[in-house]
């Protein structure tokens, strides 16, 4: 079937709830993509911020095949599996952190970690969420109530009670909303849907140290920087501080569905038999990627912090060179984006067109979030092609 058939189909039988472009992805190698109708893409788009070790890995195929091979995809979690044990020990050992919750999704992992606020507040008289403005959480109730953007929200009400919203960068805000009743903070150390807005650094040391003071847990949202691509394992440890739980996914399930709710020390005795569950949490299959994706992961971070300097000055070149079309750029390794004074999905349909595949971020930016493994000529091809396509708005 060709792209415009698939399309077709698609929009007959799926709800309405995205807006996708009408090409139908087929098959990858490396950073390529190949659609329906034989056309090339250079990936910079990574299933959002999912595909870490690109498409078509060795190591990731070998995993995979040897599951099936098993003849055991699923255990349940009645019972022990190897791989999720393994993954978990995994993760503890590069976050410095004491325990994991296996879950599905970023939402997912969200939502354990806001149940463990409000588990953890409950004996102490405390269950008020502090969250911020221009935040992106996932759209299950809980994980889009802390959503601090309205058109989450809108046609959804009502949403869940005793949250409230600071202003990201604003220590100010946080300290004139939180009391003796703020069960927690949570916060994306770099947002991204919100429009790749890193943190600064006395903003995530204050926060660390209101919780401290006020004995609530601060909870780090790093479904999508986490996991190298800021070029660290995690996006926290470029601020020299710890959180109290730490929520993951995309990247982690090296491109089958997974995510994480991890505790340190603070929350790591929350949850006890009965409190939270996942039918398919530490899927085998997934798990098994997991580990491959985390035995990479330092290998992978440090060559990410490298070409993501590299892919910072490339946009920083193309900002200088359309300042009629951009207003800046911003963003820490591969996760980075250009401030476009004119729409973002113009922009997108026509890098598609020339072979390259960005997406936005907010209703302003252009992203950039390639696999991990991208090179610095993946990259000067990326931007060869941004070059090309902005050229047409001028
Ligand atoms: C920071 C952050 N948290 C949570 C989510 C939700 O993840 P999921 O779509 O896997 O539920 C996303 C998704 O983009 C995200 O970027």
């Amino acid at each position: 079937m060709s792209n415009k058939d698939i399309a077709e189909l698609g929009k007959k039988n799926y709800m309405q709830n995205y807006s996708q472009f009408p090409i139908a992805i087929k098959s990858g190698k490396g950073i390529v993509l190949t659609d329906e109708d034989g056309n090339e893409y250079l990936d910079f788009v990574a299933g959002i911020a999912v595909n870490a070790l690109g498409y078509g890995d060795e190591e990731e195929k070998k995993a995979l095949l040897s599951v099936i091979e098993s003849g055991v995809l699923h255990t349940s979690n009645l019972y022990y599996n190897s791989h999720a044990v393994h993954a978990a020990a995994m993760l503890n050992s590069l976050a410095g952190s004491e325990k994991v919750f296996f879950c599905n999704s970023g939402a997912e992992a969200n939502e354990a970690a806001l149940k463990m606020a409000r588990k953890y507040g409950t004996a102490k008289n405390k269950s008020v969420i502090i969250s911020f403005h221009h935040s992106f959480h996932g759209r299950t109730y809980g994980a889009v109530t802390v959503t601090g953007q309205d058109k989450y929200h809108k046609g959804f009400s009502p949403m869940l009670p005793d949250v409230v919203y600071g202003e990201f960068n604003n220590l100010d805000s946080v300290k004139a909303l939180v009391n003796e009743h703020t069960a927690a903070i949570i916060v994306e150390p770099l947002q991204g849907e919100g429009g790749i807005i890193p943190a600064t650094k006395e903003f995530l040391t204050g926060l660390r140290k209101i919780a401290d003071d006020y004995d609530l847990l601060l909870i780090f949202d790093e479904v999508q920087c986490g996991l190298g691509r800021t070029g660290k394992p995690f996006c926290f440890q470029h601020y020299g501080i710890k959180p109290d739980i730490l929520t993951l996914a995309k990247a982690i399930g090296g491109g089958l569905p997974m995510g994480a709710a991890v505790a340190f020390e603070k929350a790591k005795g929350i949850f006890s038999p009965g409190d939270h569950a996942a039918t398919f949490g530490g899927n085998v299959a997934s798990a098994a990627l997991a580990e491959v994706v985390l035995s990479r992961l330092p290998a992978l971070s440090a060559q990410v912090a490298e070409n993501g300097e590299y892919l910072g000055r490339k946009l920083d070149e193309l900002v200088s060179k359309y300042p009629s079309l951009c207003s800046g750029s911003r963003g820490m390794g591969f996760m980075r984006g250009i401030e476009l004074k004119i729409s973002p999905r113009d922009v997108i349909a026509e890098c598609m067109e020339n072979g390259l595949l960005v997406c936005s971020a907010g209703y302003t930016v252009l992203r950039f979030i390639p696999p991990l493994i991208a090179t610095k000529e993946d990259i000067d091809k990326a931007a060869a092609i941004v070059d090309e396509s902005l050229k047409e708005f001028v």
